[in-house]
């Protein structure tokens, strides 16, 4: 299949998906998006395909969250629709998928990018990996299952910290969070993602199945909508516009709390 925004390729039963942008650190524009919901839908649906890998281009990025470049003329409804369109047609379908999916983290996993490792059943991380939920730098929150995955993951009180410091943490510190399950050097992260995929391969495909679809309802709840509505009311604040016009002016953002 042929992307503008993706590579996308299947070999001995296992799709690579890599996010092509790396001249903006792979971040996620509506072409991305979409891109990734019709390359979901082949792994979905495509029975050469047993498992997937989803990985970023270039030795910088795997994805260094939504394109903050989309949001300055957005309005509450469009936020939120964002939000929404985005969590639908791509990390619930990762999230959801019948076969597994992995994330192959290979540098910068920000904001959305985070939240898209996240979406995926495990990570696996290269040590120059780099994690994190910055939003609140522009005056947003996380908007694509953030705020419920990293709470899943690394509990609540880790899950806060992250998100209202925007700290950046590395390869090392994911691992002992429990964010990523291994980290390997960045060259050997490709083979041996392939490696456990391969492995996970050789396993009954309706019971791997079934063990998604149990894992995936521990612990849910209403969270996800209260996120995209929430998310939505960020458009509102003056703080938004002024850390989002911040980035792209490359200044410091000055919040006022309106
Ligand atoms: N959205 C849109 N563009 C982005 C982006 C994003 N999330 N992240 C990076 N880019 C763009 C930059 O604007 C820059 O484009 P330009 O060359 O046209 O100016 C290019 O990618 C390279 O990024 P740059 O900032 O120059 O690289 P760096 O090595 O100095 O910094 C980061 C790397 C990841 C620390 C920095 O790019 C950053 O903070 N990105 C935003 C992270 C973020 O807030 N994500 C959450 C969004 S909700």
């Amino acid at each position: 299949m042929e992307f503008n925004t993706l590579l996308f390729a299947i070999e001995n039963g296992i799709a690579t998906i890599t996010i092509n942008r790396p001249d903006k650190l792979n971040a996620l524009n509506k072409d991305v998006i979409d891109d990734l919901s019709q390359a979901l839908d082949e792994v979905y649906t495509n029975r050469e395909i047993q498992s997937a890998i989803i990985t970023g281009a270039g030795p910088k990025a795997f994805v260094a969250g939504a394109d903050i470049s989309e949001f300055i003329t957005l309005g509450v409804g469009e936020g939120a629709d964002l939000a929404r369109k985005g969590q639908t047609l791509v990390f619930d379908k990762i999230e959801n998928s019948p076969k597994p999916i992995i994330a192959a983290v290979n540098g910068f996993a920000l904001g959305g990018g985070c939240e898209l490792a996240m979406s995926c059943h495990f990570r696996l991380a290269a040590e120059n990996a780099k994690f994190g939920q910055p939003e609140v730098n522009l005056g947003l929150i996380p908007g694509y299952g953030g705020t419920q995955r990293l709470t899943a993951l690394t509990g609540k009180g880790k899950a806060m910290e992250l998100c209202m410091t925007s700290a950046i943490i590395d390869a090392q510190e994911a691992l002992r969070i429990g964010l990523v399950n291994h980290v390997f050097p960045a060259e050997t992260l490709m083979a041996k993602t392939i490696e456990m995929l391969t492995l996970i391969n050789t396993k009954a495909p309706l019971a791997l199945t079934k063990v998604i679809q149990c894992v995936n309802v521990a612990g849910q709840a209403s969270g996800f909508e209260t996120e995209i509505n929430l998310f939505g009311e960020c458009f509102a604040t003056a703080d938004m516009k002024e850390g989002v016009s911040a980035f792209l002016e490359k200044r410091k953002a000055s919040f006022e709390g309106a």
